[in-house]
């Protein structure tokens, strides 16, 4: 054998001896580690993002319109935290692009897009609100675009069924458009929590409240074993009312539930379709979310921190496991091997955990509000009305609502079931299943 054969041979060996073959390089008590991370996996994301390129639409990725509200959101976290401002151009291009009448509702996709899909964008207008992220002059405020979303959807709730709760789909002519569902009411809920934090406005605070209360008397949040879509909106109302009860039992059996359930093995995983490794491109997106729901959650409920920085730590090390360096990654991070899968949507999620592992380093990080400093500009009256309210002008048929019904059954299999993703899949199914037929009552 040649010496230039046996080299990389035995390089693999060294390497394999060592536990892991050229993982991404981590130390979770370094700053310039962490950020060095965090910067190749932006980096690699967004070699998959072509809406800054000539002839090219910004803010659109395909077929996954609201995974651009995703992305952006997670850019914004990742230069709050890390101070690097490589994408902040496009990102602002892309939000303003989408942003529809400062409603995030765009026409020309308006006609399939779900009440979640417009929340991802309005929930990052609402971080880049919180963070400073800076504004474009001439352009409405990020604040405003966030409230845009809310007064297009508060009209949207609806009391036909259930006694209330937003419907997952806002045309009746989309499977789904019957079921009233965990992420559509946790995503407005969040959204109003934020806004009342930010604005102090009581409107918002009510609503929030509302809706919170509504979902207690659905399978949507179980108050009693705390299953529930969204882990971290009660935290804004815990900081809001400056440590309020109800808010505070929100809190605490939400995250015990969570670890509990998504952090069995000590490292976060998407128990839904990890095992089987059959994540679809949303699913991988999910530990993104939670890792920097918790990490806010930390910093403004801060009697969690001693319990979630470590998880996020022990997260950002396994994902480094699943992230070859400059390539992407892959989804179990509990896993000391490369599990096989390499997608932009777990690149996301690893861009996010190492950002938030970014939080220890970050003494005086806050989500903002216009009393402590934020500079985005509150327009409550933002958004068109227009947009607001299809479903009063078609009357839903009893075929067309079988129809709906037996199709949303099959999302609720193949993608939905993984959507409302804090939830125990056995809950899940459950739930679903309730709030479907409850809503076709
Ligand atoms: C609310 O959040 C701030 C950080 O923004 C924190 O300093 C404060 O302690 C929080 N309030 C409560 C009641 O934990
Ligand atoms: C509070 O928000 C509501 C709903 O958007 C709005 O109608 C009202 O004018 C706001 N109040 C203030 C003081 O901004």
């Amino acid at each position: 054998m040649q010496l230039r054969n046996w080299l990389p041979a035995a390089l693999v060996v060294l390497l394999v001896s060592r536990g892991r073959v050229s993982a991404l390089d981590l130390d979770i008590e370094d700053e310039a580690s962490i950020k060095n991370a965090a910067r190749k996996m932006a980096f690699q994301m967004m070699s998959e993002y072509h809406g800054d390129e000539p002839g090219q639409v910004p803010g659109l990725i395909l077929e996954s319109w609201w995974e651009g509200g995703a992305m952006f959101m997670t850019l914004i976290q990742y230069w709050y935290w890390t101070g690097d401002t490589t994408y902040n151009d496009i990102v602002r291009e892309g939000m303003l692009h989408q942003q529809g009448q400062n409603d995030f509702f765009p026409s020309i996709y308006g006609h399939f897009l779900g009440n979640d899909d417009q929340m991802f964008w309005g929930l990052a207008a609402m971080t880049a609100a919180e963070l400073n992220f800076p504004e474009e002059e001439d352009q409405p405020s990020w604040v405003s675009l966030a409230q845009g979303v809310f007064n297009t959807q508060v009209p949207r709730w609806d009391e036909t069924a259930c006694g209330g709760g937003m419907r997952w789909q806002i045309w009746p002519f989309e499977a789904g458009y019957t079921m009233k569902n965990a992420i559509s009411n946790g995503g407005l809920f969040q959204l109003a929590a934020r806004l009342a934090r930010y604005t102090n406005n009581d409107t918002y605070f009510q609503w929030a409240e509302k809706i919170w209360d509504w979902s207690a008397t659905t399978p949507l949040l179980k108050s009693d074993d705390w299953t529930i879509a969204d882990s971290t909106s009660a935290a804004y109302m815990y900081n809001t009312t400056n440590g309020g009860q109800k808010w505070k039992a929100g809190i605490d059996g939400l995250l015990a539930t969570t670890g509990k359930v998504f952090f069995a093995k000590g490292v976060m995983s998407e128990i839904w379709c990890e095992q089987t490794m059959t994540c679809d491109r949303n699913e991988d997106m999910f530990k993104g979310f939670l890792s920097s729901w918790l990490t806010s959650t930390a910093i403004i409920a801060p009697y969690t921190a001693s319990e979630i920085i470590p998880r996020i730590q022990r997260s950002a090390l396994g994902t480094a496991q699943q992230c070859l360096d400059g390539q992407s990654c892959g989804c179990r991070w509990h896993q000391e091997e490369w599990d096989g899968s390499a997608t932009m949507q777990s690149d996301m999620s690893a861009l996010s955990v190492f950002s938030s592992a970014m939080a220890i380093f970050r003494a005086d990080a806050k989500p903002l509000t216009i009393a402590t400093g934020a500079i985005s500009k509150s327009n409550p009256a933002a958004g068109s009305k227009e947009d607001a309210l299809p479903f009063k002008t078609h009357p839903v048929r009893t075929g067309d609502r079988v129809g709906a019904a037996f199709a949303t059954v099959l999302f609720v299999v193949l993608w939905m079931v993984g959507f409302i993703w804090l939830l125990d899949p056995r809950e899940c199914i459950r739930s679903c299943f309730a709030a479907e037929s409850d809503a076709i009552v």
